[in-house]
């Protein structure tokens, strides 16, 4: 039974299942996003986030920042349109991504609720799963797939367990939260697992400590709005994407860089090469 599967993601899977782009495909084909992110004292994850969802293929992105860091990121970011927070439209939208540096002040709660409302394909991450913890009934009835990329530390926060039993109990708590709540969850880490809301797991093989720094869970989430917008099936989008963003940091360790010097935009910059031998 699907519910019980558990498999290892293999490169031939991801070279199966990335996106193919058509000769007569547009812009919106591939996608209108929107990443709702970043706050005056975490400019960075918006525009890692912002960037890793360009390099991976999303037709149009629309970046919403506060007031205060938007000509900054508006210099960083040419290719990105911005809204402001207060009035955000979700129509025309194929999905979105909220969360990455989005910070924990209670006005930013009503973002989440907002998003999940909009019952669009959603990526939640970071403040937005520390938000999320408080209106988890509000996953219920929603129709569109929504995406959680927590760290150990945020799932514990999400299940009310301890950092230790996600650790060493990560299939069963994650296989119970995901069909209870019947999202995609992305239990980051060493070997990140992937369960469906149906209970099917995979293990993803890339990916080294390179990672464990700052900034390395806003790529992600970046390329997961956007594999989520132009992938036919879910799981393949999310699995894929975790799947090229570990190996973007194998690449670079075995190629220029050593375990400790390599940063978000390092890995950003990656995507291309990467990409380029996938396809
Ligand atoms: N091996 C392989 N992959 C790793 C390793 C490792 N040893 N360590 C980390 N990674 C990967 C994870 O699988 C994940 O994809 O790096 C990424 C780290 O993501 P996060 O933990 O979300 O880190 P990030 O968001 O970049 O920075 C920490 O998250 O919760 C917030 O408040 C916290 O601002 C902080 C931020
Ligand atoms: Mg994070």
């Amino acid at each position: 039974a699907s519910g019980t599967q558990r498999e290892l993601r293999t490169r031939a899977d991801v070279r199966r299942s990335l996106p193919v782009r058509e000769p007569f495909s547009n812009k919106g084909t591939h996608g209108k996003g929107l990443l709702i992110a970043g706050a005056p004292t975490m400019p960075g994850a918006a525009y890692f986030a912002a960037r890793a969802a360009l390099r991976s293929g999303i037709g149009l992105l629309t970046v919403s920042v506060p007031e205060e860091i938007r000509p900054i990121l508006a210099s960083l970011l040419p290719e990105v349109m911005y809204q402001p927070r207060q009035s955000l439209d979700y129509n025309k939208l194929s999905g979105l991504a909220i969360g990455p540096g989005l910070g924990r002040d209670r006005a930013q709660a009503a973002f989440v609720a907002q998003a999940l409302d909009a019952d669009i394909p959603t990526v939640i991450d970071a403040d937005g799963l520390y938000h999320l913890a408080a209106m988890l009934e509000r996953l219920a009835g929603r129709h569109a797939p929504i995406v959680l990329s927590p760290h150990p530390g945020e799932m514990a926060r999400l299940t009310g367990q301890s950092i230790q039993s996600i650790e060493s109990s990560r299939f069963s708590i994650s296989r119970s939260f995901a069909r209870k709540y019947g999202i995609y969850l992305v239990l980051k880490g060493r070997y990140t697992l992937i369960t469906a809301p149906d209970g099917r797991q995979v293990v993803n093989p890339t990916g080294n400590a390179a990672l464990a720094k700052g900034g390395s869970g806003d790529v992600l989430t970046g390329i997961l709005l956007a594999y989520l917008l132009q992938h036919k099936q879910v799981m393949d989008a999310v699995c894929n994407a975790v799947y090229v963003h570990g190996a973007l940091a194998d690449t670079l360790v075995q190629t220029c860089h050593s375990p400790l010097d390599v940063l978000a935009t390092d890995l950003i910059e990656q995507i291309p090469p990467v990409l380029h031998d996938l396809y």
